[in-house]
């Protein structure tokens, strides 16, 4: 077997010590020889199938409740153990990615952050829908050493949400130096549902990354996105984890500034689909693959009881292995109850009143225009259905995020010509390729300030990005760029307008 060929892509070889590099070389050799010897031909799928071990343990950040007693949050520079070494970059606490917060729906997290960098920041609750006050806009900065104190009400289905910088030019340094952190929100239906919980829910933050010769994490704003050189799963290179022989939920960012995973199990084995972005799915699917954009998250269910070697989460695109599940010895079995065939209902988005197109422009536009930091460029009306048309002229993909509410994904035509999976329920973020046109629909619950941009961290800094306001309900909404103005029933929305993303 060709030993160049066969190394690993993820083996991030720069940062390994030559002692780590010849391990890995070894006991990739070791996989091929017994591949080779079992057949008479070692195909690129054996070694697909057969990566060799992961070199570090898969860190767990800190988790805190922040609506139990409020809570410090520091973003500031830090070091942190990247596995076997110890690697320079910012963080929240001193930890990469920082604490993770789980509340419940119905409380109220009260969290002060004090600036630690030597610029301007913000802290954006990406996913939650809270007042404009505390969305951590680029308007609304935090200056160097200044702080403040961000309240958040929580009305919110359970889902798994992500905070992050996003100061206007800076987010995209800010958050590949390693500003990004979890938010996880649980309620009653969710609890009730038995889903795998304690040791066997595992949320990972999936990103790629570069580093300097003294593992300092580095940064260089390419206006085509940022592409790292390696993966990290919660801070840690070539992660492993320790299981059982369980049913694992992973609760999965990706915190790329740029990077699209392709998510795939090595041994082939289905991933079972039950949430994403706003939350549960209203049923399972099963599926081998997943698209993965930044600032996306899924909810999946990975079956290892009937494992009897490691099974490593890869990323398809790069051949990188993310974590590899390697079973402890003496692993037991864990008996799993089954997965409901019900998760969740949720509600249709339906009336809706009128029809927004937002197109993606080069690598700075939306609709033609740069950012306007100062003045909102439109304004929706409260509580009305609204059909959002978005489409590109190239330079994607480009990861539209939308600030405020979630939204459900009415269709995609062109380019990959399919609503996916993992893009049916709740979603916050949703992916458009070139040669694509996606329509969602949406319903703001909140007044205030939000956003729309393109989460390419890039593009955003660039200019990809909008600011609009939510105004109050209105049967005669001032005259917008409508292309069709259904007329939906008034008041369509109250029964579900009390809890967001429709409960
Ligand atoms: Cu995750 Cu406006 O951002
Ligand atoms: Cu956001
Ligand atoms: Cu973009």
């Amino acid at each position: 077997m060709d030993l160049p060929s066969s190394l690993p892509d993820d083996a991030d070889r720069g940062s390994l010590d030559r002692r780590q590099f010849l391990r890995l070389a070894a006991a990739t050799t070791a996989v091929g020889s017994a591949a080779a010897a079992g057949a008479a031909v070692v195909s690129a799928a054996t070694r697909v199938t057969t990566p060799p071990p992961n070199l570090y343990p898969l860190r767990l950040a800190p988790v805190l409740d922040p609506t139990a007693s409020r809570v410090s949050l520091t973003p500031a520079p830090t070091t942190f153990d990247i596995g076997g070494a110890t690697a320079s970059g910012l963080g929240f606490n001193s930890s990469v990615p920082g604490p993770l917060f789980t509340v419940a729906d119905g409380t109220t997290a009260t969290i002060d952050v004090t600036n630690g960098l030597a610029d301007p920041t913000t802290v954006h609750w990406h996913g939650l829908v809270v007042p404009t006050a505390s969305d951590g806009q680029p308007h609304d900065t935090i200056a160097a050493r200044g702080s403040r104190t961000y309240t958040l009400p929580i009305d919110q289905r359970a889902s798994l949400n992500w905070y992050h910088p996003h100061p206007h030019l800076k987010t995209g340094s800010q958050v590949a130096l390693g500003l990004t952190g979890l938010f996880i929100i649980r309620d009653a239906e969710e609890s009730a549902l038995g889903l795998p919980s304690g040791a066997y829910e595992l949320p990972i933050v999936l990103r790629d990354y570069s580093v300097d010769k003294k593992l300092a994490l580095t940064y260089s704003s390419k206006s085509a996105g940022y592409l790292g050189t390696a993966a990290l799963a919660n801070g840690t290179r070539s992660a492993f984890h320790l299981v059982n022989k369980a049913v694992y939920r992973l609760r999965l960012l990706n915190s790329s500034n740029a990077r699209v995973f392709t998510l795939r199990l090595s041994n082939s084995a289905s991933f079972t689909l039950i949430g994403n972005d706003g939350g549960l799915l209203a049923s399972p699917v099963s599926t081998t693959e997943i698209t993965l954009g930044p600032a996306e998250r899924v909810d999946v269910l990975v079956d290892l009881r009937s494992a009897t070697q490691s099974v490593h989460l890869r990323d398809a695109s790069t051949g990188w292995s993310l974590v590899e599940f390697r079973l402890r010895s003496g692993a037991s079995t864990i008996a799993y109850p089954g997965t409901p065939s019900t998760l969740s209902s949720i509600t249709a988005l339906t009336g809706e009143r009128r029809t927004r197109t937002f197109t993606f422009d080069g690598m700075t536009q939306i609709n033609g225009m740069l950012f306007d930091m100062t003045t909102p460029a439109f304004t929706v009306p409260r509580a009305e259905v609204e059909r959002w048309v978005f489409t590109t002229g190239g330079n994607g993909p480009h990861p539209v995020h939308v600030h405020g509410a979630s939204f459900q994904v009415q269709s995609r035509t062109g380019g990959r010509g399919t609503v996916f999976p993992w893009e049916r329920g709740w979603k916050d973020t949703v992916l458009l390729n070139d040669g694509e046109r996606v329509e969602v629909l949406i319903r703001f619950d909140l007044e205030g300030r939000f956003m729309i941009h393109c989460h390419k961290l890039e593009h955003e800094d660039g200019g990809m990005m909008m600011a609009f306001l939510v105004g109050p309900s209105t049967a005669t909404a001032t005259a917008t760029p409508s292309a069709s103005s259904a007329p939906g029933p008034t008041g369509a929305a109250s029964s579900t307008a009390s809890h967001h993303h429709g409960g």
